[in-house]
């Protein structure tokens, strides 16, 4: 970091970076798009609302951002090269990508909800997985970098009933951090973010009425605003390149999960 003319303290390394950020269109990927926009980052804004997109797109550039709005379903592999190429063909080149995309539909293993199980596993891991295979051969020209893996204080903790399977996901985002930086020490930054109760649209994510309640109850009363979790992006992404900020836990300070 360092001060700019007027005191502001500035963040550096993120400027002219491209970012691309998939579930861009609401919560955390919105909020750490419009904070890397205003640290001179240009970013790629993935999802499957368009009509989101294009309106953050617009207010982005409206404060004298650059971003490009991709509509991306991140379960179809297709659709992520897509993005990917598009990012490279509008501006060049990746130098990070947000795995952000998620949802937590809860519900104890006993509901049997296996639609919303394999749901969960499509975005929340596969999505991420295919993040990785699009982006790695660009970053693999490049000889640089930088994955950020968005899992979860249930990467860290199971609470159940209710969050086996979601855990099992961000569990399962954990590991894969941890194996893609040691596949790509020396050349890839990797971080891994863990974030516990964050106001966004996650917590309407079970069709179970019960967890649903308990969810969005637990939420009211903890919730720190996503902007939290975009300035620990923009920290980790600011970092000099030598410097790697492989995970970052946080949570509201009342959260005892
Ligand atoms: N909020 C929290 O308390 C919290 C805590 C820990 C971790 N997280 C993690 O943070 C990430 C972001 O979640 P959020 O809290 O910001 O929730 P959110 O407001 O519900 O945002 C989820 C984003 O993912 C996108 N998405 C969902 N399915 C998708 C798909 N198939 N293809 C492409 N995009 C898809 C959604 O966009 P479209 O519907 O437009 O596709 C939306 O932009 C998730 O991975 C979540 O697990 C959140």
């Amino acid at each position: 970091m360092g001060a700019s003319k007027k005191g502001k303290i500035v963040m550096e390394n993120i400027k002219d970076k491209v970012v691309v950020i998939t579930g861009a269109s609401s919560g955390l990927g919105e909020a750490a798009a419009k904070i890397l926009a205003k640290h001179g980052a240009k970013v790629v804004l993935a999802a499957r609302r368009r009509d989101r997109l294009k309106k953050l797109a617009k207010e982005i550039e409206a404060e004298g951002g650059v971003a490009l709005a991709c509509e991306a379903d991140v379960t179809d592999k297709k659709q992520v090269e897509k993005t990917a190429a598009a990012a490279v063909e509008k501006f060049g080149r990746i130098d990070v990508l947000v795995n952000n995309a998620g949802l937590m539909a809860l519900s104890p293993l006993s509901s049997g909800k296996t639609d919303e199980w394999d749901r969960m596993i499509d975005i929340n891991l596969k999505g991420v997985l295919y993040g990785i295979a699009a982006v790695w051969p660009v970053f693999e020209k490049q000889n640089s970098g930088h994955f950020i893996n968005i899992s979860s204080v249930a990467g860290l903790k199971v609470s159940a009933p209710g969050n086996s399977v979601y855990s099992a996901t961000k569990f399962a985002v954990r590991a894969l951090s941890e194996g893609l930086r040691v596949e790509s020490a020396g050349k890839f930054r990797v971080t891994t973010i863990l974030p516990g109760y964050v106001e966004s649209e996650l917590k309407y994510g079970t069709s179970d009425e019960k967890t649903r309640d308990a969810v969005v109850g637990a939420y009211a009363k903890y919730e720190i605003p996503a902007s939290s979790v975009g300035e620990a992006i923009a920290y980790a992404i600011s970092q000099p390149d030598g410097t790697a900020i492989n995970e970052i836990v946080l949570r509201p300070t009342s959260q005892e999960f």
